[in-house]
């Protein structure tokens, strides 16, 4: 039996239809089952991720969990992540975490943080460090539906966004398979492009001809401080983007040495998506 949590997210979803897919017992936590639109089959539970106590009962018989952790603080680490995660190691064998490709430059934010509990709790682990998720594009929605030129801070940032279902697709095999115990894989699209690339990219998934405009820094920091509600997620996201214009987002292999199917493309993303642009 596998516990998902972050079920009724991005990924979280996708990996409950792959284990599904491959006949595995799944039970997936939701904090409001009904709503949660997983297919039928499978097993929902109600849980707060906040609430270790309340967690418990749905770990008997679980043999492996998927892990999101859905509180971006380390403090949220320092007050939740103790009780949770001696919770599932009294409980289960394995656990998966969902953590992402900072954690691996000091201190590591509040991913490492998580890393750094699961790997003195006695479980077997691994740490999925993907890049940045293709669906972070949907920020430019909105303006994409209301014209043709998207304006955003450093157009020649290089990202190697990845497709939700690769990052799914690595770990069914790390949560069925033993082979990625204590490896902490960095995961990423098979490309970095540029994120002016990236819009023009979903241009021809639309059929429109889109284009991106920078925006000067100052109107930058305040629009994203809008967007994300937190002065420092904004600066750093800019900081990283600034870097990304020099120096690309990190390209890996892993996706196809692990589950032997090559990444998938931003544009094959975007071809997917394109509704969600319209
Ligand atoms: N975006 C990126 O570029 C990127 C890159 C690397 C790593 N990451 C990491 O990926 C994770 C996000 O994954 P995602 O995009 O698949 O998630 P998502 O689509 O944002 O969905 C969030 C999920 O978390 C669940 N959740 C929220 N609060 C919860 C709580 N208190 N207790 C239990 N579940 C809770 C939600 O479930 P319910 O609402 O149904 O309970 C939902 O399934 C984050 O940890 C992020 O740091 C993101």
């Amino acid at each position: 039996m596998i516990l998902v949590t972050g079920a009724t997210g991005t990924v979280g979803r996708q990996v409950v239809e792959q284990l599904v897919a491959e006949d595995q017992p799944v039970r997936a936590v939701a904090r409001d089952p009904d709503s949660s639109g997983l297919p039928d089959g499978v097993e929902v539970v109600a849980g707060d991720l906040s609430d270790a106590v309340g967690l418990a009962p749905n770990l008997h018989g679980v043999d492996a969990v998927f892990l999101l952790w859905p509180f971006p603080t380390v403090e949220s680490v320092r007050k939740l992540g103790p009780a949770l995660i001696n919770t599932l190691a009294a409980h289960v064998g394995r656990v998966v975490y969902l953590s992402a490709t900072p954690a691996a430059q000091p201190p590591g934010g509040f991913w490492r943080a998580v890393e750094a509990l699961i790997e003195v709790s006695g479980l077997e682990w691994t740490h999925l460090r993907p890049t940045g998720f293709a669906k972070n594009t949907l920020i430019w929605a909105d303006q994409i539906r209301a014209g043709d030129v998207v304006r955003w801070p450093y157009p020649d940032a290089a990202r190697s966004l990845i497709h939700e279902r690769d990052i799914a697709a690595v770990a069914v095999q790390a949560l069925v398979r033993d082979e990625l115990i204590g490896a902490m894989p960095v995961i990423s699209g098979p490309e970095a492009i540029t994120q002016a690339d990236q819009i023009a990219q979903i241009g021809t998934a639309i059929g429109r001809e889109l284009s991106c405009e920078d925006m000067p820094q100052g109107e930058a920091v305040a629009e994203l401080v809008a967007r994300f509600g937190n002065a420092d997620f904004a600066r750093s996201a800019l900081d990283v983007w600034a870097g990304f214009v020099t120096e690309p987002e990190v390209v890996t292999t892993a996706v196809a040495e692990v589950t032997g199917e090559p990444g998938r493309l931003f544009r094959d993303w975007a071809a997917e998506h394109a509704d969600d642009f319209r």
